[in-house]
């Protein structure tokens, strides 16, 4: 493949995808041409956020971008990064604002802990850049409206990390035979994602060199780094482990209720359901006490660790959203029900498509007929980067992706508070509760509020 080709490459991928109605997959040849060669092709990229999944993003788009400045708020991050991304060739930053501020990098991708997400993507909208976010996309409701009001006004591309929408065999198969009419209305469905971790009570430590804790904090309330060796990364309040607090994280809720909450919601909008239910209600246990929604020990992890929900919608479809049994999406419709999780796509209604197969351009179709990239690992940035140029919508777009998150934020809630919440989803308000409706926001730490 020339450079030229290379220059060209999301550009005329993307065209070419438009304009033909069976599937288009990227050619091996493009996807696997030779990195070294097409170095000075690929497109700058600012990261923010250089943990696991920063990481990994950047190795899974290598192909395609050159990380050339790096912000993490921990010094050892960003030099780890620099070394193994970019050769130590990258500009590394304590604070995101300065690749902010670059023009020479028109793309960013944000893979912070949770509450560090909303901040970054509303200013980085603001200066013009384009974003992929990880998934979920903020803490709360309210960062929803936020997002979606400046992506409205500045029309930037924004990416969620949400990448089953990108795994054609499974998950867009699945919703390709709901949208080609297999299963019928939608009576139920089902997302299993897991429960959440407890810990010991984990002391206060020293903040490990390097890492900022202020910085790592940012918007949420100041309080001690903990941390409490064990036998893997060991429990702490900071790195990987945020993800069970609630301070930073919607725990399970929201860590795999964005994946799965998002598939199920995925499902019943290409059959022309209401996505945003009236109700949500169920159980959940906690590992500490709560008290008006508020955890009452600081000390351990506070998600909830077990939980069964569920949402009613309008036309009287149920999604329940559970802990305990196989991960995965289940969908139930009238003619049939399908199971789908990161290793298999099953039922009686696949089964059926060896005498019925789908029309051949189904799977693009459920996938707004953008080009695909085959290679699973890539095919989400291939999609973020195809309309970055093209300027469409992306398949993991902030506007589909708050109408589930909300779902899995409202979740939350009804767990803290121990009580059902009716849900005006036209007006994202609940209803009738003025507590819980209080929670569709929370305060910034002084310092870190948003300017827009
Ligand atoms: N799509 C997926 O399947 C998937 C999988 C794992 C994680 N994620 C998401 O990715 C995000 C990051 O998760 P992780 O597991 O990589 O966490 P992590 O703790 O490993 O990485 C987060 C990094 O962000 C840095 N950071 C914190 N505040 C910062 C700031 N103000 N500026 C710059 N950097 C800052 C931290 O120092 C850390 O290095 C989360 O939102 C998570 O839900 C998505």
């Amino acid at each position: 493949m020339s450079n030229q080709n290379r220059r060209d490459f999301l550009r005329t991928s993307a065209v070419a995808g438009a304009s033909v109605s069976v599937p288009y997959f990227f050619s091996r040849s493009q996807t696997l041409a030779d990195e070294t060669k097409a170095k000075n092709d690929r497109i700058p990229i600012g990261l923010i956020g250089a943990g696991g999944m920063g990481m990994g993003n950047m190795r899974a788009a290598a192909d395609y971008l050159d990380v050339v400045a790096i912000a993490d708020a921990d010094k050892s991050r960003q030099e780890a990064a620099n070394k193994k991304l970019s050769n130590g060739k990258a500009d590394v930053y304590d604070d995101y604002r300065k690749i902010l501020e670059r023009d020479d990098i028109k793309i960013v991708h944000v893979a912070t802990p949770d509450h560090w997400h909303t901040k970054p993507v509303i200013e980085a909208m603001l200066a013009g850049k384009d974003i992929y976010c990880e998934k979920p996309l903020t803490l709360t409701i309210d960062e929803g409206k936020q997002i979606r009001k400046v992506q409205r006004e500045t029309g930037r591309i924004v990416q969620v990390g949400t990448q089953q929408r990108s795994t054609f065999p499974l998950f867009t198969k699945a919703i390709a035979m709901v949208q080609q009419g297999r299963l019928g209305k939608i009576l139920r469905v089902q997302a299993a994602i897991g429960g959440a971790p407890t810990s010991p009570a984990i002391p206060v430590a020293e903040t490990p060199a390097g890492l900022d804790w202020e910085r790592w904090l940012g918007p949420a309330p100041k309080t001690d780094y903990r941390f409490l060796a064990d036998d893997k990364r060991g429990k702490t309040n900071g790195h990987y482990e945020f993800r069970w607090w609630y301070e930073y994280s919607g725990g399970k809720l929201t860590d795999w209720g964005a994946h799965h909450v998002d598939i199920a919601t995925w499902a019943l909008s290409v059959n022309g359901q209401p996505t945003s239910p009236v109700s949500i209600g169920g159980t959940a246990s906690h590992p500490v006490e709560y008290k008006d929604g508020v955890p009452q020990q600081n000390d351990r992890y506070n998600t909830a660790t077990a939980f069964n929900f569920v949402a009613k919608y309008a036309d009287g479809t149920e999604m329940v959203i559970r802990n305990d049994t196989d991960n995965g999406v289940l969908i139930e419709g009238e003619k049939g029900r399908i199971f789908v999780n990161r290793r298999k796509l099953v039922g009686a209604p696949v089964e059926e498509l060896k005498d019925n197969p789908l029309p051949e351009d189904a799977i693009q179709k459920a996938y707004k007929g953008l080009p695909m990239e085959e290679n699973e690992r890539k095919a989400h940035w291939a999609n973020f980067l195809n309309c970055t140029q093209t300027r469409d919508e992306p398949i993991s777009d902030v506007h589909s992706h708050m109408k589930m998150l909300n779902v899995c934020h409202l979740a939350g809630i009804s767990a803290r508070l121990g009580r059902t919440l009716n849900w005006d989803g036209e007006n994202e308000q609940i209803t009738g509760d003025s507590e819980a409706n209080a929670m569709l926001a929370r305060p910034y730490r002084e310092g870190y509020e948003i300017e827009m």
